[in-house]
């Protein structure tokens, strides 16, 4: 589990600033839940491997909890009990801390906040584009230009109709589907013997993997011999997506799958262009899980973006673009007599919207301006008699090295101008 230190909550608070604003600014509605849940409901289908990475506990009266892993099946609980009083579709979002228990590695954590976007209700592509839209204008605030990232996308649908042409029968579609996921993160060796545990006899392991050789939708639609609706779906969606100018950033990709059972439809991952790092989001369409958990049937779209990748990412690029620092004036003073003029003048700049640090402790004036330069902070205001006598302050811009000149009494009426 991560600590942060003021530096990394910095950079934390900058991601979480990006993903509010884009929710924001596309019409999301924040919600959020308990990171305790229920066990039962995040334990869905075997072979995801989320399953296995869950930390789970019984409470004193015997309940079997979690940590959540993620936040869908939450989302899918709170609306299945309200479904009757909410209006669909709806737009909500969410940052939440989510705990895995899996193998440490780059981008990989125990626990992660993970910004949810999802759409409940609309089962036209226009939702999957929204939700594209959203996370790709925080990725462009946190300051990455479109050639830097590429989302892959694919369809579970257009997948299932290919695993049929290939003959794999409708039961072992599932586990087909989580097996391939695996595809590039396990040995082939390993995944056929995957497919073949889940029951695919091998033939139709061996069927699967002619898929690899799907590079473009247009082969996709070649291999299937006509437009099925799953097709029709994909190919809407890529040409909304040129109308949202999105057609540079995403990329037909016949291995995205996804790693999560409840996927129906189109599927994306969002990687950095020279793959040196994890996904940096993931989603999908989920058509069925609200009446999986209770609910009555309502379509989903929605996705995943966690802080680790991205920051990996940042942190890998200019170290000045991470974590701009907000504005904050250093007042100090030379000896307790003139404390009291240092605490008026603090509370008049805290008052007027400034973020001020007040000395604790008297400083020699050249301590104070020492001190200013190892530090943080923006401006620097020293008080000593002579300006108490005088009626002034000089307000230190630290990076200009200017020096103001204001009348104590402005200052104090919250009227010095920084
Ligand atoms: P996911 O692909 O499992 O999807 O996770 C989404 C994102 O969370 C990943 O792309 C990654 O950024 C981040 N993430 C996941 N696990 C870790 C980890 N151990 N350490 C660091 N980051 C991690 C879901 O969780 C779905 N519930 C997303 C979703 C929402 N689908 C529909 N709505």
């Amino acid at each position: 589990m991560r600590d942060f230190y003021p530096a990394e909550m910095r950079l934390r608070n900058n991601i979480f600033d990006a993903w509010r604003a884009a929710s924001l600014r596309h019409g999301f509605h924040q919600y959020d839940a308990c990171v305790v849940e229920s066990l039962d409901l995040m334990e869905r289908k075997a072979g995801e491997e989320i399953v296995d990475q869950i930390y789970s506990f019984k409470d004193k009266s015997g309940r079997r909890l979690a940590l959540r892993p993620e936040i869908t099946p939450s989302l899918a609980r709170m609306i299945a009990a309200r479904q009757g009083a909410l209006t669909l579709p709806l737009k909500w979002f969410a940052i939440a801390q989510c705990f895995r228990y899996e193998r440490m590695s780059r981008g990989r954590k125990r626990e992660h906040y993970q910004w949810n976007l999802d759409i409940v209700g609309e089962p036209s592509v226009r939702a999957e584009s929204e939700v594209l839209a959203a996370a790709v204008s925080a990725l462009r605030d946190l300051g990455l230009r479109t050639s830097e990232f590429t989302v892959c996308f694919s369809s579970r649908a257009l997948l299932s109709d290919m695993l049929a042409k290939l003959g794999i029968p409708p039961e072992h579609r599932a586990a087909a589907f989580l097996c391939l996921d695996k595809r590039g993160k396990l040995e082939d060796g390993e995944v056929t013997k995957l497919l073949l545990d889940a029951g695919l006899s091998r033939a139709h392991a061996e069927a699967t993997f002619e898929l690899i050789a799907v590079n473009t939708l247009e082969d996709a639609i070649d291999l299937l011999g006509s437009q099925t609706p799953a097709c029709e779906q994909v190919l809407e969606f890529r040409e909304l997506a040129g109308t949202y100018d999105l057609g540079e950033c995403i990329r037909f990709d016949v291995s995205v799958v996804r790693g999560l059972a409840y996927y129906t439809g189109i599927v994306f991952e969002a990687f950095d262009t020279a793959r040196g790092f994890r996904a940096i989001f993931g989603g999908g369409r989920y058509d069925n899980l609200l009446a999986d958990l209770g609910g009555r049937p309502a379509t989903g779209v929605g996705l995943g973006f966690g802080d680790v990748v991205v920051a990996e990412i940042l942190a890998s690029r200019k170290p000045t673009d991470l974590s701009p620092r907000d504005a904050l004036t250093a007042i100090g003073y030379m000896a307790d007599a003139q404390h009291p003029t240092a605490v008026r003048l603090a509370s008049a700049l805290r008052r007027a919207g400034r973020n001020v640090d007040l000395a604790l402790r008297t400083e020699k004036a050249r301590q104070f301006f020492s001190r200013c330069a190892r530090s943080d902070f923006t401006e620097a205001v020293y008080v000593g008699p002579d300006d108490v006598a005088a009626g002034t302050v000089r307000i230190k811009n630290l990076a200009t090295r200017e020096e103001q000149e204001v009348s104590l009494a402005d200052a104090l009426r919250g009227q010095a101008q920084p």
